[in-house]
């Protein structure tokens, strides 16, 4: 199977030497990239800033800002080496300061106010923009109301999967070697996974995918 897998944070520039980011290390993204080669699979990384490894055998494509993630993924989907499977773990900026200075800012007043705007949804595009049909995989990070937060994810964003996890915690997600998550699928179950390390959790999770992929798209 082809897999299409996002990873990382993205990063939106301020100005010229500073940018909005968030915590994500790349590391569930990556581990996924690597099972499934592991597993026989053909894999593109379309990843942001990461200080990781690139699994030998995978495509890499890094990106910095969501919006060249958008555009990326947009032209994977659409050209005639589409994948048979997408998983978003990318943590995707959801707001860009609305215009980023040409020059580095220079501390002349007491306070600064930053305009930010909406980033495109690169998952949330899948169906209704890039005309993706295949299986879509998405992740949702949470701090609150997990399950209801990721279920609301996976009707808007028309996913077959989201994998949902708590970074509230500071023992599994963001920047962790382990990673404890749920799995929740569109007809309403939901199928928590023991806390375990990213590698061994990224192979049951590729298991997975790959066996309802087969399902769905034979
Ligand atoms: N995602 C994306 N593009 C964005 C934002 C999110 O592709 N601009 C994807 C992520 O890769 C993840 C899923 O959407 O697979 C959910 O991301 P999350 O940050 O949990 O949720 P949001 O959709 O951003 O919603 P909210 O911030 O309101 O929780």
């Amino acid at each position: 199977m082809k897999f299409l897998i996002t990873a990382g944070p993205t990063r939106e520039p301020i100005d010229p030497v500073r940018f909005l980011s968030n915590r994500s290390s790349g590391k569930m993204g990556y581990a996924l990239a690597a099972a499934a080669v592991e597993a026989g699979h053909t894999v593109v990384l379309v990843s942001g800033p990461v200080v990781l490894e690139t699994p030998p055998g995978v495509k890499l494509h890094r990106v910095e800002t969501a919006q060249q993630m958008f555009e990326v993924v947009k032209s994977i989907c659409e050209s005639t080496d589409a994948p048979d499977i997408s998983i978003h773990a990318a943590a995707v900026a959801d707001y860009r300061p609305k215009s980023a200075a040409s020059q580095k800012i220079k501390k002349l007043e007491d306070s600064l106010e930053l305009e930010l705007e909406r980033t495109q949804d690169v998952l949330g595009a899948m169906r209704t923009e890039f005309g993706f049909r295949g299986f879509l995989a998405g992740f949702a990070a949470e701090t609150e109301n997990v399950m209801a937060n990721a279920q609301e994810k996976l009707r808007r964003k028309d996913c077959d999967l989201v994998i949902a996890n708590d970074v509230g915690r500071n023992d599994s997600g963001f920047d962790s070697d382990e990673n404890e998550v749920i799995l929740c699928f569109p007809s309403g179950p939901v199928e928590p996974l023991p806390k375990q390390s990213k590698r061994t959790l990224a192979r049951e999770i590729i298991r997975r995918i790959v066996a309802l992929a087969e399902k769905k798209l034979r």
